[in-house]
This record gives structure tokens, sequence and C-alpha cells, in this order.
């Protein structure tokens, strides 16, 4: 009793200081000593339920608890449920506060979380296209938006960033993550994490976020949705966990686990991941949740004999919540009491999650993100003007063979064919939280909108895309077969100066449980495309999609193609701004571009075998039908003028301990407008105790250089860029020889060598 009126005390000083000088802030100073305080008071009931989290609405994205919807209200008002997931609206999300706050014994808030995972209402590129900006600040600033965003309707909590290496096209969650770099993808999760969470996760405009999938999702074999990881030690440490490493230290406030098993084990079951790993060498306080049935899940792997065996692997492995896996909530109590589980694992993770919400400011004020005013200081026409701009950044320009591109002021009929060309759904993206349907703005829209009436503009569907998805849940419906409109899109590109073709996926043909064998131009596009070429070959082809696209055949004949991915709210003006050279396109790919679908997975930091390419053997490791090497490669992307690379120059040739050499890496614009361009250098390491990648990047910069401009970006190596996980089983540098490859994109780059002596 004594310990109950102690928190109250305190919690009313927490609301004691909001009111006082609104300065949330220093509400959250002392956390820890708030945590040990709640925690303290709280029964075993009442920790498990902190471990609960529970879905609000019928938008499932698996298999549910199987709680009816009256029991769960029942469960929520006692106390026994910590957070929920898809609690919409500021009105919703007071509703389900008040269920706790009125009712339960120690008022203990909930978090609300949802999938914000490029954008809340205006959206931004899918995340592997708006890492092809390889702009940090401007994703940052789509996070901060789509932060703003979810605050303002109630969301406390985004499960995002993904941030799964991912290096097979098949794989339909390629598009949801950062491509298949470890560098790359640890800095944009960072920006990420940053725009998110912003200075102080007690703002009322910012929201946790979530690190996820813990890990190894992106490794499925064969690239197929939730399947089986086989990587060793090396791997794990070398491409999978650096990124998370770096989440952690940029103090995200919650991961996510995985449904995967990796090389033996479930992710939500794995031990070493989350509680040696994770929680132990890195020092992480934030908590864990699982992923959706993440948990009951590992019975189908065959890891638990049934609900309550996994609860009690999941919990000694370090899941602290169990997302609507029915788990926690029906097993944890009896666990505890039969001596099978310890009461301070359950400690460890309620108080996890207690520091959170601390954090998060909800002790302060449980209804802070439930506040309608929020919502009249949006500017939704300013977050579109930010999605045109990083939506024309996030384009990357894959072919353009005569200068067809920029298009002239001169061209007077442009036809636009193609059954994404007018679709106003499909760049919306699969993750599209509250971004409505059909609200993007289309190619067709866009490029009427940039020319103004002395330019003839017509339009032909000329088929479908292949698919016919009404949402995430429903199965694809493929349309293989009609060809009915290529008469009308063959007579409309016969009458035209120039013919943009717009090709590529529906909204749903990526995302979650999105694999595919086939990563072509689906149904009869390409057929159309073949078609079309035959009487017009002026085409620009513009892809919309989610997922790197086998198109060969583009590759060879078409004069000019424009990767624009599903690229959100204003996709189409942000085409046309680069199609009519408003913009300079400065995109780079970062993601491997197969010329086969069978050269999946494929990436550019792989090894070099012991049987590296030869042109002279058979037996090399390649392929005898295709070239082994990539169509686009990672890091690859034109501009509308050209840049020349110098020889990398080098301050020393020995690089010590301490020291450091500078790399200068002299860059030329050649061409005639303006430009930025992403210069990158890569490292590799010559000769090591375990095998190490062709090359690697390390670094990057973007420079914007006027006509005729040369600029020395400079770069520094110092020791800690050459480390990786060793034999030793330690991240650690090795003496030794080393290369340092500058330039463009991962495959034309110059090199020089140095020594490591240490
Ligand atoms: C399953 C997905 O794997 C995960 O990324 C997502 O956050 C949850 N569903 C919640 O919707």
């Amino acid at each position: 009793m004594k310990k109950l009126i102690l928190t109250a005390l305190l919690l009313n000083v927490c609301f004691f200081t909001y009111s006082q000088n609104s300065t949330i802030k220093s509400s959250v100073e002392n956390v820890e000593t708030k945590v040990d305080s709640v925690l303290s008071l709280m029964t075993l009931e009442e920790k498990v339920g902190q471990m609960v989290q529970y879905n609000g609405s019928w938008d499932l994205t698996g298999p549910a608890s199987n709680v009816d919807a009256k029991q769960k209200e029942e469960n929520i008002k006692s106390g026994k449920v910590g957070s929920m997931l898809n609690v919409l609206s500021v009105d919703a999300t007071r509703q389900a506060q008040e269920l706790v706050m009125n009712n339960s014994r120690l008022k203990i808030p909930l978090m609300f979380g949802y999938d914000v995972i490029h954008g809340y209402k205006t959206i931004f590129p899918v995340p592997l296209g708006e890492t092809a900006s390889w702009d940090l600040e401007a994703m940052e600033e789509s996070a901060r938006i789509a932060a703003l965003e979810s605050a303002a309707h109630g969301v406390n909590w985004t499960f995002s960033p993904m941030i799964d290496i991912s290096r097979d096209a098949r794989w339909g969650r390629i598009m949801e993550g950062s491509g298949e770099d470890p560098y790359l993808t640890s800095k944009v999760a960072v920006a990420k994490i940053k725009g998110y969470q912003g200075n102080d996760l007690a703002d009322a405009n910012t929201i946790a976020a979530t690190a996820k999938h813990f890990a190894g999702y992106g490794f499925g074999e064969a690239g197929r949705d939730y399947n089986t990881v086989h990587i060793g030690e090396n791997e794990l440490h070398n491409t999978i966990l650096p990124p998370f490493k770096a989440a952690a230290e940029a103090g995200v406030a919650t991961f996510m686990n995985a449904f995967n098993d990796i090389d033996g084990t479930p992710a939500t079951g794995h031990k070493i991941l989350q509680r040696d790993i994770l929680k132990g060498d890195w020092n992480w306080n934030g908590f864990i949740v699982s992923d959706w049935a993440s948990i009951p899940e590992m019975i189908y792997h065959g890891f638990a004999r049934d609900k309550k065996h996994a609860a009690e692997i999941a919990v000694k492995a370090g899941s602290d919540m169990d997302m609507e896996g029915g788990a926690y909530e029906n097993h944890l109590e009896d666990l505890v009491k039969s001596g099978e589980i310890d009461e301070e694992l359950l400690d460890d993770s309620v108080r996890r999650i207690l520091r959170v919400k601390f954090k998060l400011g909800l002790f302060d004020d449980p209804y802070k993100y439930s506040n309608p005013e929020m919502l009249k200081n949006i500017s939704f026409e300013e977050h579109l003007k930010t999605a045109r701009d990083i939506a024309s950044k996030s384009i990357v320009l894959l072919k353009n063979e005569g200068e067809l591109l920029p298009l002239k002021p001169s061209v007077k009929n442009i036809a636009v064919i193609g059954p994404l060309a007018d679709d106003k759904n499909s760049p919306i993206g699969n993750w599209r939280a509250q971004g409505e349907e059909n609200s993007a703005v289309s190619v067709l829209e866009g490029i009427k909108n940039a020319v103004g009436n002395n330019v003839r503009v017509t339009y032909a569907k000329g088929a479908d895309h292949g698919t016919g998805v009404k949402n995430f849940l429903l199965p694809l419906e493929i349309n293989e077969t009609d060809k009915s409109g290529f008469a009308e899109a063959i007579e409309v590109a016969k009458n035209a100066e120039v013919v943009l073709m717009v090709l590529g996926e529906d909204a749903f043909q990526t995302g979650e449980g999105r694999s595919q064998v086939e990563i072509g131009l689906m149904g009869v596009q390409q057929e159309l495309l073949e078609e079309v070429y035959k009487v017009n070959k002026n085409i620009v082809l513009v892809l919309i999609n989610g997922r790197p696209l086998e198109i060969s055949w583009a590759a060879e004949n078409i004069p000019a193609i424009v990767e624009a991915w599903h690229l959100g709210s204003e996709s189409g003006n942000a085409i046309a701004d680069v199609l009519f050279g408003k913009y300079n396109p400065s995109g780079k790919l970062p993601v491997s571009f197969p010329r086969n679908v069978g050269q999946e997975p494929l990436y550019y930091n792989q090894k070099n075998t012991g049987r590296p390419y030869s042109a002279e053997h058979v037996t090399y490791s390649g392929y005898t039908d295709v070239e082994k090497d990539a169509l686009y490669p990672f890091g690859y992307g034109l501009s509308y003028t050209t840049f020349k690379y110098g020889v990398p120059q080098l301050t020393s040739k020995k690089l010590t301990q301490e020291g450091s050499i500078t790399v200068t890496v002299p860059v030329t614009n050649t061409g005639k407008l303006k430009g930025k361009e992403v210069v990158q250098l890569y490292i590799r390491d010559l000769v090591a105790s375990t095998t190490r990648p062709v090359k690697e990047l390390k670094a990057f910069e973007m420079v914007e250089l006027a006509p005729g401009e040369t600029r020395d970006v400079q770069f520094e190596i110092d020791e800690k860029m050459l480390q990786f996980y060793t034999a030793n089983k330690k991240w650690e540098s090795e003496e030794g020889e080393f290369e340092v490859l500058t330039g463009g994109n991962s495959r034309d780059l110059q090199k020089q060598e140095f020594n490591l002596n240490k």
C-alpha cells in the first residue's frame, strides 16, 4: 500500500512538472528510478500484461490470437495489455487509453504501434527507392514528417526502419529495406531513427522507432518469404548485424525480431542474438517486440511443443513483448509460478517496456498523442512538396542513349503508354499506412501538369500490368494474356515524336508474402514494349516497381530507361520533373539489377571464390549462358551531365593504429549541365583470417558541380574502417595490404593500395 501511494505521488509529480512548465523533457529525468518504482508495485499478472500486444482493428497481417473483441476490452481494462497495434486516429487511441486510465489499478499507459513504413498520410518513395537518393538528410526529413503525421493521429510507435540486408530480387520485401549493402543500410537506419525519434522522444511530434527484423529475415532461401535462413557466424556478423548495431547505437527505442529461423534457431527464440549480442554486448536498453505471432509460430518451426513451450523459449531468449501471439498472456504467469521461468526475466522485460513509455512521456500525459490540436498545425501541402522533392531525388537514370532525355522543349507530340501510366494507386506502394487509395499523381497527370496546352499528349493503356490485387492480403490475380489494347497503343505510338512506356509492378506485387520466381515485366508488358518498339524506337521506358527487374531486352534495345520505383503521393510530378530536366537525376541503385533472375541472389560485395572469373577457362565461377555480373550494378546511376574521375591520391601508403590516410578523388563535371554525383569509396582487404568481399562500400559523399567544375572530394581512412568480424570472433582489423577503390558506381572504379601496420 505504501508503495502504491509512493508511485501515485511520483506519477502526480510527473503530471505536475508537465503542467507547470510544460517541459516534458524535465519529467523524463531519472527514468530509471521511476521505472524501478513502478515495477516494484506490479503484480505478476500486471507484469505479464505489459508484455502483451493486441491488434486493434481487423487489418490483420497474420493469424490472430483468438481473443474476441469483448474479452480484449476487458483485458485492457484490467491492465493485462501493454500496447496495441493498428489503432488509428486521435479518438480511437484516446478511447483505448481511457480503458486503461479509468479502470486499471496502476494506470500504465498503452503504446500504439503501426507500420508507418514510408509515410503516414503523405506517402514517400518505398524505402528501397528512397535509399536510391543516397540523401541521408532527405531520408531523415521524410521520417520526421511521417512521425509528425502519425503522432497527430494517435500513433506513437512505428515498426520502421526495416534494415534487413536483402540481396534477392525475388523476395517481395526487398522494397521495404535499403538494399544489399550493410554500410549504406546502416547510414539510412541512423537517419531514419533520427527522423522518427528526434532529439527527445518525449516531444509530442516524435515517435518511437523499431529496428527490424532481428535478424536475417532478408536472407530467406530462394527469395521465398518466411523461409529458412542458412548463414554462418561470419556472414551474420559482417553483413546482417552492422545496421542493427548502428540502430542500437543511435538509440532506437525498440527492436522487432523475425519470422525466420537462422542456422537452425528461430530468430524469436534466439538467445545469442537477443540476449547475448543485442542486450549484452551492445548494451542496448530498449525492448524487443516479436513479429506478428512469431512466438507461437515456433511450434510450426518444430522448435516448440506448444504455445506454453513457445512462451518459455521466447522469454528466455529475450523477446519482451508478444505481438498478437497469445502465448505470453496465456502462459507466462504459470511458467513463473511453476518455477520454469525466473520472474527476474519478466522484470527485465517490463523494465525495458516501462523505460520506453517514460521516455515517450506517456506517464506525464497518456493522451499527448491523442491531441486533436496537433493536426491543425500540420501543412499537408508542405509535406507534399517535400514528397515531390524526395521522389525526384530517388529516381535513377539507367540509360540515356543519344541524350533522348531530358525531353526537348521542341517536342510537341508525346505518347504515354502502359498499364502504369495512368495508375494512381500503384505508386502509393504496399505499406501505405493511411495513404489513400488512388491518391498518387499518375505519370500521365504529371506529364500533363508539366507541358501545358501546346504539347499533344496521347494515352493508351495497352495492357494490364499482369496483376489485379485489391489489397495487402489478397493474392495476385494474374492476367497473362489480354492483348486487346495493343492495337490502340501501337496507333498512338506511331503518331508520336517520343513514346513514354510506363511499365512495371502493381503496388501489391511487392511486399510481405509477395515473392516471385520471375522478375521480368509481368503479364504481356514485355510483348507490348516490343510491339511498340517496332513502330517507334524513340522510347523512354519508365519503370514503376518495388524490386530490381529483369530488363535485359530493354537495356539492349530501348534508348532511355528511368527507374522510378513506387515513388509515393507525388510520383507523376517527380517523374515529369526528371523527364523534362527540371530535376537532373542523381539517384544511384542501392541494389544490383540482374541480367537474369537465375543470378539471384546478386550483390556487388561478393567473395572472390577460389575460381574467380577467367575468360579463358570454363571451370571458373560464373554461368555458361549469362555473364556473371549485374546488368546495372550497385551504386550505378546516370545524370544529364557527365562526370570524370581522376585517380585517387593518398597522403600515405601506410596506415597506423592511431593515424589516418586522406584519399583525394578529383571529380569533374564534363557535361553541359549542373549536376549531383554520389562519389563512392570502397575498400578491399586482400588477405585476411577469413575470406573477405571483393570490395565493400566504406564512405560516400554527394557533390554538386557546375559544368567544367572540378572538386577534390576527400575521405579519411582509419583503422576502425578496416575492422571486421575476424576468425578470432572479434571486431578488429588485421595488418596487411588493402585496396582503396573510388568512382561513381561499384563497377567502374580506380584503385590505389596501402598497408595497415598497427
Ligand atoms: C508482420 C511484418 O513482418 C512486420 O514487419 C510488421 O511490422 C507486423 N506484421 C505488424 O504489422
